[in-house]
């Protein structure tokens, strides 16, 4: 059984369908690569699924339950976190305060400033995120560090499923590399990633299956294990574009074909 499924979603925005029937399923431990060109509906999917927009029909399940999302809230109770690309962190606040931004554990009324810091250490610890002190303010690390601390609060707060927009976006390669080995460890402890990424070679790095969407709808799934970067690159672009990317990419054993639209199961290994 899928951790989480998701079937037949649409939401439409006045006269614009953002999203046109889209279904998927993340299993435990998965991570789902999700790629697409501007407007593909990407971030639009990604509100749905940590119920910061309402859809306007189709179901999520979560290992068998149908959920009802009626605020962000409500998917954290789930186990759905999401890291928006700008973070949401309070760079004026150390990283401690920051991975528990809004949980911080009391006594009383009062912060427990020993024991968050305690704990947001031993976090930093087991995601095998480097930062020298939790007592820093975020505002003064790299774009690295504070990725990885957002990355580290949605897995504090329970996420079960941790939804990820462009982490690799705004870093350096080497920072990037670090987001990157973040997100295998996050899959090695059994957490499922939906990580959007325009990026195609650090999709095929981190994830285990890449879904393109092309105009509001799921235009194929891939294993990365038994598809390239060219194929994927031609279904981003669609049918017409396909014969530019292997002109650019250069000649592959797995040229992008019309055979590779559908939402069809990923094609086995050659
Ligand atoms: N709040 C909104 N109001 C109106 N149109 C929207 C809204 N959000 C997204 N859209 C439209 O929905 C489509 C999909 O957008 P989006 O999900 O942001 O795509 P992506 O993240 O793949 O670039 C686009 O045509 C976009 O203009
Ligand atoms: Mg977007």
């Amino acid at each position: 059984m899928p951790l989480l499924e998701v079937a037949d979603i649409r939401k439409r925005f006045g006269g614009v369908e953002a999203l046109r029937g889209v279904s998927l399923t993340i299993a435990d431990g998965e991570v789902v690569g999700l790629m697409g060109d501007n407007g593909a509906g990407k971030s639009t999917l990604m509100k749905v699924l940590c119920g910061a927009i309402r859809p306007d029909s189709g179901t999520i399940t979560m290992a068998g339950r149908p959920l009802s999302m009626r605020s962000p809230r409500d998917a954290t109770a789930h186990g759905i976190s999401v890291v928006y690309q700008d973070l949401a962190l309070v760079n004026q606040r150390d990283v401690a305060t920051n991975v528990f931004l809004g949980q911080e554990p009391r006594r009383g009324f009062v912060v427990d400033r020993r024991r968050m810091r305690r704990e947001a250490r031993a976090v930093l610890d087991e995601l095998s995120i480097r930062i020298s002190s939790v007592r820093l303010p975020v505002g003064g690390l790299s774009g690295g560090q504070r990725q990885c601390i957002a990355i580290a609060r949605a897995v504090h707060q329970g996420g079960k499923v941790v939804l990820l927009d462009e982490p690799t976006a705004a870093l350096g390669p080497e920072q990037q590399a670090n987001v990157l080995k973040l997100i295998t460890g996050l899959r090695e402890r059994g957490t499922a990633v939906v990580v959007v990424s325009h990026n195609v070679d650090h999709v095929l790095a981190v994830a285990d299956r890449v879904v393109v969407m092309r105009a509001g709808q799921v235009q194929g799934i891939r294993d990365v294990h038994s598809t390239s970067a060219a194929d994927v690159v031609g279904l981003i672009l669609g049918d017409t574009a396909a014969g530019a990317v292997s002109h650019i990419l250069g000649p592959s054993t797995e040229a992008p074909t019309a055979s590779t639209t559908g939402t069809s199961a990923p094609r086995s290994a050659q």
